[in-house]
């Protein structure tokens, strides 16, 4: 059995993997262990038609995010057996667009439930069905709510079992993504409280554009197509609204098409209805050399009494010029209130962005950066740190160094670096060896060093 004993060291250890030995076949569909079925699994094969498309004949995001959140939806309500909502959708990187005419593939399925939540895990990948290839799009992280019964009582899931490989992976590192979702919003305001992002003095530059300029606003009635089966606002069409905006607000800024990189997270914070008008507003928070970050606010508009918050998200924006390569962008003076605290929160959100890609990267050796271990990055890049070891660890270079009272050190040197990697072998039954170290609070009752 392998232990990872030595996390803290592993951010430092994996920031310089080389590329060449990092590169994955990128274009394959993961494919599950032999002869597992998952019973939470759904899968949705859609053709892009022109409808689904934005101008550039490219299949429009919004009809994307509707594909993933009804796939993610029936696979969380297959596992819970009762309806569910959407708490939250993030960390969705877009590597590729999808053409009219291709064919999309979403995968969903419960990574691991909680008490009333549940992760579920979201490949997106495309077809070309005359050359024959498959390609990854995106992969998405949902979490689902159980909707309390009419008495109000909580609906408690029943526990998965994950039983490959790759599931009993997801199903740890789900409770770290879960932990880092729920402090998202506390290691923000920490990096920025440290002064672990630079300062904003940026906007001092005379050519710098007034955030204004970028500002929308616009509204919606939610009308019964855009409701879901629960005859609540489809999450799916909230996000796709959200995602117009946001758009603008970047073209606003870019005067020009702008290309959709990331997402941050959707928050669903609370339930709209039929009938709602929902306010949408964007702004661009900053804008970085090649690309920007917008945020938008979506609002259900009352009657009476202040507007009812529904959902909140950052997305980050480039400009491809015609060879694809991101443009330069105009620099961004930000409002006079609330403007200064967002373009400084968007600094931080980068860097989170950043340190997290670069650490997962299948491609690091094209960019030679590190992430050095600091105490107030663990927090953030906790479970990119285990499928950072993970990589490392299946290396095939490690010499063994020493070996004493059954424990043996294996090194490997690589340019400037020396892994370490600590092999011990227990006797214990792969289940229970499994059980101890899916959850961090059993590790003091087999790792005697872990204070
Ligand atoms: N991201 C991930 N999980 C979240 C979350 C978020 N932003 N907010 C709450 N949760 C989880 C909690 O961790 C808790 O999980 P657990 O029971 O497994 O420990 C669970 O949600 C319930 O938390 P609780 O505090 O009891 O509920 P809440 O009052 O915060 O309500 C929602 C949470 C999601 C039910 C509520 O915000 C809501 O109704 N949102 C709108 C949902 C919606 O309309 N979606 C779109 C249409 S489907
Ligand atoms: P925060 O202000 O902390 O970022 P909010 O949920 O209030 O969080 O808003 C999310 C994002 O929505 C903001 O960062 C901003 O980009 C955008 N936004 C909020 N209010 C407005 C507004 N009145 N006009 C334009 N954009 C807005």
């Amino acid at each position: 059995m392998f232990l990872p004993s030595a996390l803290k060291m592993s951010s430092r250890v994996s920031g310089h993997l080389e590329k060449a030995e990092e590169e994955e076949e990128e274009e394959e569909e993961e494919e599950d262990e032999e002869g597992s079925v998952n019973p939470t699994e759904v899968k949705m094969s859609q053709i892009v038609m022109p409808c689904h498309s934005n101008h550039q004949q490219e299949l429009s995001v919004g009809q994307l995010l509707k594909w993933i959140d009804s796939s993610a939806c029936l696979s969380a309500e297959r596992h819970a057996g009762c309806p569910c909502v959407t708490a939250s959708m993030d960390d969705i990187h877009f590597e590729h667009t999808i053409s009219v005419g291709q064919v999309v593939n979403i995968k969903a399925k419960v990574n691991r439930a909680f008490n009333t939540s549940m992760e579920v895990g979201v490949q997106v990948s495309c077809e070309d069905l005359f050359l024959d290839r498959h390609w990854r799009v995106c992969h998405a992280y949902a979490t689902f709510v159980t909707q309390r019964k009419n008495t109000g009582q909580k609906v408690i899931l029943k526990p998965i079992v994950p039983h490959t490989e790759k599931e009993q992976v997801e199903y740890s590192v789900a409770a770290e993504r879960r932990r880092v979702r729920m402090l998202h919003d506390d290691i923000i305001k920490d990096l920025l409280s440290h002064g672990s992002v630079l300062q904003a003095d940026s906007w001092a530059v005379g050519s710098a554009v007034a955030a204004e300029k970028t500002k929308v606003e616009s509204v919606e009635l939610v009308l019964p197509p855009h409701a879901n089966h629960q005859v609540n606002t489809f999450g799916g069409q909230i996000m796709a609204w959200m995602l117009n905006v946001a758009t603008i607000a970047a073209s606003r800024l870019s005067q020009a098409h702008p290309t959709l990189r990331t997402i941050d997270m959707f928050t669903f914070r609370g339930p709209s209805q039929v009938g709602d008008r929902l306010l949408l507003r964007a702004i661009v928070n900053n804008a970085f050399k090649n690309s920007m970050e917008v945020g938008v606010r979506a609002e259900a508009d009352q009657e009476e009494g202040p507007n009812r918050h529904i959902n909140s998200a950052f997305m980050t924006f480039e400009v491809l010029d015609a060879h694809r390569k991101p443009c330069t962008l105009p620099r961004i003076r930000p409002e006079p209130l609330e403007g200064g605290r967002r373009f400084q929160e968007a600094i931080a959100r980068k860097k989170i962005r950043l340190d997290r890609k670069y650490i997962i990267s299948r491609k690091q050796g094209e960019v030679p950066l590190s992430v050095p271990w600091d105490p107030r990055n663990q927090v953030y890049l906790s479970y990119n740190n285990v499928s950072a070891l993970k990589m490392l660890a299946a290396r095939n270079k490690w010499r063994l160094s020493s070996e004493k009272d059954k424990v043996r050190l294996y090194t490997m040197e690589q340019k400037s670096t020396l892994s370490f990697r600590v092999e011990s072998k227990v006797d214990v039954p792969a289940h229970r060896a499994f059980c101890l170290l899916a959850e961090l609070s059993n590790r003091p009752s087999w790792d005697i060093h872990y204070q």
